[in-house]
C-alpha cells in the first residue's frame, strides 16, 4: 500500500490523514466524503515557488482550479502565494467571493461569453488569456467601449502535444485552443493586438498536455516559444514579458506513475528556456505556470462505505460503495486506474481481489476493476486514493444522488469546507407542471 504526505496507519490499523482518523471523519461527516491533505498541498505549493524563488525567476505559479474549486481552496491557494487560473464566470464568481486578489487571476477559456468578459473586466482581474481571432475582436470592442485596460496573453499551440512519458511534434497542432504557432495564426493574432490602445500584449500562453512525467516537451514548448518571441522582438520592437507554460505536470495514481517532485519541473523548464533566451539574446522573461492536478491530486482521498457485494462465480466479487461515478467520473470517462484500502483494516494484509462498482445504473461505473484489498464487510470504509484532482470537480447529480460533502484536514484539525447537498439542493431548481393536459 502506498500511503501519501501525511496518511498513516494509528494503533487501531485506521488510516489517518493529517492526523485525523478516517473513520472518525466518515462518521462525522458521513460517506460518500472527499478528505483533502492541506500539508501536502501546501508542501506541493512550496515546491513550485520556491523553486523559482531560489533561481531568482520573476514567476507566477496559478492553480489551475478546475482540478478542484471551492472558496476554501482558493483561500488556500492564495495563503500558499499563488495565482489564480480560472475558466468560467463560475469559477471566476467562487476565486472572487473567496477574496482572491482580482489581479492574481488569469481567465482562460476557448468560447468565454460576453458576460464573463464583462465579470473579468467589472472585477479587474489581472490577464485575460486570449484563445481566438473572435475573442480578439470581442475584447478589444469591450475594452474601448468601457475604455479600460486589460492584460492579455495570446494562447499558442506549439505543436507539441505530451503525455505521460511520450511527445509529439507535429507541424500543425488540431486543438480546439489556441492559435496555431506554426501556420500564421499566432503572428496574426499579435498583429491585431500588439499595438491595441487598452488590450495590453503581456505575452504568450501553451498548455502542452496532462500526467506529464518527462521534463523535456516543456522545454521543446518553451524553445519555439522563445523562437517566436525573438521575431517579434526583430521584426516589431516588441518584448514579451510573460511566458506561460501552463500546466500538466504528473503524479502518482498506480505504481506505474513515476512522477517528479515539483521542483525537478521548474529547474528543467529554466535550464532550457534560460538557455534559449541568451542564444537568441533576450532577457528572460516572467515565467509562468498553471498546475492544477499535481497541487491537488494525490492530496485527496474518497471515503465510502461498502454496501452489497456480488460474486459472479468463476469471474469476479463485485463489491459496491455508496457513491461512483457521480463523484469520480475518471474511471468511466477515461478508464483512469486509482488504488484503495479498506480503512478500518489498514493494517491487514490485502488478500482479496475485488472490482469496486458505484452504485450509480450504468454497467460501467466501476471505480477500481481487480483492486487488492483486504476482506471486505458491509460498513466497511473504503479509502480511494488520489481522487483530489477532477473528481469533485466533475461530480454531477446523475440519478439524482447529491454530491458528497468536501473536508480539509491538517495537524490533526479537520473542517467542512464543501457541505453534501441535500435532497432540498436536489429539487431547488425545479417547477412543478403548469402546463394543461388536452
Ligand atoms: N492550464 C490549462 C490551460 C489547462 O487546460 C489545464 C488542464 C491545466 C492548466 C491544468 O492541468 P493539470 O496540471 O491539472 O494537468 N479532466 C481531465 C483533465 C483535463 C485537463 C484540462 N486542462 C482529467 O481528469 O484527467
Amino acid at each position: 500500500m502506498h500511503l501519501y504526505g501525511t496518511q498513516q496507519v494509528n494503533s487501531q490499523g485506521h488510516l489517518t490523514i493529517g492526523g485525523v482518523d478516517t473513520l472518525t471523519l466518515a462518521q462525522q461527516y458521513g460517506t460518500p466524503l472527499f478528505v483533502y491533505d492541506v500539508a501536502l498541498i501546501r508542501e506541493r505549493a512550496q515546491g513550485f515557488v520556491n523553486t523559482f524563488k531560489k533561481l531568482g525567476v520573476t514567476a507566477q505559479v496559478a492553480y489551475a482550479s478546475k482540478a478542484f474549486s471551492s472558496i476554501a481552496m482558493y483561500q488556500l491557494a492564495a495563503q500558499e502565494g499563488m495565482s489564480i487560473d480560472v475558466v468560467s464566470g463560475g469559477e471566476l464568481y467562487t476565486a472572487l467571493q473567496a477574496g482572491v486578489v482580482p489581479s492574481t487571476i488569469h481567465f482562460h477559456g476557448n468560447n468565454k461569453s460576453l458576460a464573463e468578459l464583462e465579470m473579468a473586466f467589472e472585477a479587474k482581474i489581472g490577464c485575460i488569456v486570449v484563445d481566438n481571432f473572435y475573442e480578439i475582436e470581442t475584447l478589444k470592442q469591450l475594452a474601448k467601449n468601457r475604455q479600460q485596460q486589460m492584460a492579455i496573453l495570446l494562447r499558442v499551440t506549439p505543436g507539441v502535444e505530451a503525455h505521460t512519458h511520450d511527445f509529439i511534434t507535429t507541424g500543425q497542432a488540431d486543438s480546439k485552443f489556441g492559435f496555431d504557432l506554426n501556420n500564421g495564426q499566432a503572428d496574426e493574432a499579435f498583429l491585431q493586438t500588439y499595438q491595441d490602445e487598452y488590450l495590453q500584449l503581456l505575452g504568450m500562453h501553451c498548455h502542452i498536455g496532462s500526467q506529464i512525467f518527462d521534463t523535456v516537451a516543456f522545454g521543446v514548448a518553451g524553445e519555439k516559444l522563445v523562437d517566436k518571441m525573438a521575431k517579434w522582438k526583430e521584426t516589431y520592437q516588441f518584448t514579451c514579458r510573460v511566458l506561460n507554460l501552463g500546466g500538466g505536470f504528473g503524479i502518482r495514481y498506480t505504481e506505474e506513475d513515476k512522477p517528479l517532485a515539483p521542483q525537478v519541473y521548474v529547474e528543467d523548464m529554466i535550464k532550457v528556456v534560460q538557455k534559449k533566451v541568451n542564444e537568441v539574446k533576450l532577457t528572460m522573461p516572467e515565467i509562468w505556470i498553471e498546475p492544477g492536478r499535481s497541487l491537488v491530486g494525490d492530496a485527496g482521498t474518497s471515503l465510502y462505505t461498502i454496501g452489497s457485494h456480488k460474486t459472479v462465480p468463476n469471474v469476479r466479487e463485485y463489491i459496491a460503495v455508496d457513491g461512483g461515478m457521480s463523484d469520480n467520473i475518471r474511471p468511466a470517462l477515461y478508464d483512469a486506474k486509482y488504488e484503495a484500502v479498506i480503512a478500518n483494516k489498514a493494517d491487514q494484509a490485502a488478500t482479496e481481489t475485488y472490482t469496486v462498482a458505484g452504485k450509480l445504473c450504468e454497467s460501467g461505473d466501476k471505480l477500481i476493476e481487480d483492486a487488492q484489498l483486504q476482506q471486505a464487510e458491509a460498513g466497511d470504509i473504503l479509502a480511494m486514493f488520489c481522487t483530489g484532482a477532477y473528481g469533485y470537480a466533475m461530480a454531477s447529480n446523475y440519478n439524482r444522488v447529491a454530491r458528497p460533502a468536501v473536508v480539509f484536514v491538517e495537524d490533526g484539525q479537520h473542517q467542512l469546507v464543501i457541505a453534501r447537498e441535500t435532497y432540498d439542493h436536489i429539487i431547488a431548481n425545479d417547477k412543478a407542471l403548469t402546463l394543461k393536459k388536452g
